[in-house]
């Protein structure tokens, strides 16, 4: 049912695994999907465009300036036309071509323009697949929010073995499937999230504060990949320097205090997730004037603590989220103390990262996290950009209330 009337548009690459694209349109047209296909120039060597069009029903689309289609300027409405776009084979050269940008034809054209998302489906001999420029090129594509479906270990056309297998057209067809389930689901139960991100500033006067170096990018790429699963999220943000994105709803604020009011405000949600590096104490009072140099009193500032809203939102008894993600900075036993934290705070999922390099987690784009539940199940997720991690956490967390919600109904 999920897959009904889904409009998907499959690019099929030039690979001598092209054929198998004829199998997953058998399958999904099967299961009255709509397609569209481009065929690049390659891809007509292995297969052609009667075939596709037999099998789609509709035109397969080969050229960037169709003479017979200029009013519809193909490389925008392609695009604006799927629900998913799904390329296979994804040849190594391609990936070349996504991970710089390139708009040489109509395929490349088409996903440059695409606000959609993008399956891409490698198929290659092992040594290609593992080469460092195709690594370096997997972990582009990956960062800038391509979703890759295998590659498979096995057997391949020219006869070696290992990883660079094109999955099957079952595998390819079972990730649509489930895809398409999640978003369905996601839009049926209206989800909502809130997410705390950056510093807090605790002020002593008018103009000094205590505050930490906190930028606030691994919440704000949390909340961005939240909301682009579907999930209506909130943003509540101490002091950072990052650009609003239009389509997230920000709320900014500069104290402890103020954080908190504000997700008080926000509840109730399904998701939280407290990535704000909140300041842990605040000074008692706040002089009224700038305080002078010659005044004793910065001698002896008196501090009380602020409150914890990770805690609060854990232990509230009226409007728990199903699901709390607590962080954690930890520059020694980081998985240790991280057990500990998810213990005492009583969340469902605590991210632990190491801050002791200075090269990742505070002020960084990279992060490299571990990301553990209360069955003690540890889950790390090697150094990436953080755009990266947020979109594996945002699945994570995904994942885990659709369980918790199958169980309960
Ligand atoms: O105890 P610690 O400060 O190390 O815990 C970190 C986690 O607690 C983070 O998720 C942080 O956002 C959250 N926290 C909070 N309010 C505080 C202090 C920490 O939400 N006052």
């Amino acid at each position: 049912m999920s897959l009904k009337n889904k409009k998907i548009l499959i690019v099929i690459g030039g690979g001598i695994s092209a054929y198998k694209a004829l199998d997953l349109i058998r399958l999904l047209k099967k299961n009255n999907v709509n397609i569209k296909t481009i065929l690049t120039k390659s891809g007509k060597e292995f297969v052609t465009p009667l075939s596709v069009t037999t099998l789609t029903k509709n035109k397969t689309f080969e050229d960037i300036f169709d003479k017979n289609s200029e009013a519809e300027i193909d490389h925008i409405s392609l695009s604006r036309w799927a629900d998913l776009i799904v390329v296979l084979p994804t040849t190594a050269n391609f990936m070349t071509k996504l991970s710089i940008g390139k708009a040489e034809d109509l395929a490349t054209t088409v996903l440059l323009a695409s606000d959609k998302d993008i399956l891409l489906v490698p198929a290659m001999n092992v040594r290609m697949w593992l080469h460092k420029a195709t690594q370096n090129n997997f972990r582009i594509l990956q960062d800038y929010g391509y979703i890759f479906i295998g590659p498979e270990k096995g057997e391949m056309a020219c006869g070696e073995y290992g990883e660079g297998k094109m999955s099957s057209p079952r595998q390819i067809y079972s990730y649509i499937k489930d895809y398409f389930d999640k978003k369905n689901l996601v839009i049926k139960k209206k989800f909502k999230a809130l997410v705390t991100t950056g510093p807090t500033r605790e002020y002593l006067d008018p103009v000094r504060y205590i505050s930490n170096e906190s930028s606030g990018k691994q919440g704000y790429e949390v909340a961005l990949a939240l909301r682009k699963l579907g999930i209506e999220t909130k943003l509540i943000s101490g002091p950072s320097n990052l650009i609003p994105f239009k389509d997230l709803k920000i709320k900014n604020i500069v104290s402890a205090k103020e954080m908190m009011c504000e997700v008080k405000k926000s509840l109730p949600v399904d998701i939280a997730v407290c990535t704000a590096a909140v300041s842990d104490f605040k000074p008692i009072y706040k002089s009224k004037n700038k305080i002078k140099k010659t005044d004793n009193r910065m001698n002896s500032i008196k501090f009380e603590k602020n409150p914890d809203i990770l805690e609060f939102l854990c232990k509230s008894n009226k409007d728990r989220p199903k699901i709390v993600v607590g962080f954690c900075a930890e520059t020694e036993k980081v998985i240790q103390n991280a057990k500990v934290k998810l213990r005492e705070k009583y969340c469902d999922l605590i991210v632990a990262n190491n801050v002791s390099n200075k090269n990742l987690g505070f002020n960084s784009d990279f992060n490299k996290v571990s990301i553990i539940d209360q069955t003690g199940k540890v889950i790390s997720i090697p150094k990436n950009k953080k755009s990266y991690i947020a979109n594996k956490i945002a699945n994570i967390i995904l994942d885990k209330l659709l369980i918790n919600d199958k169980s309960i109904n």
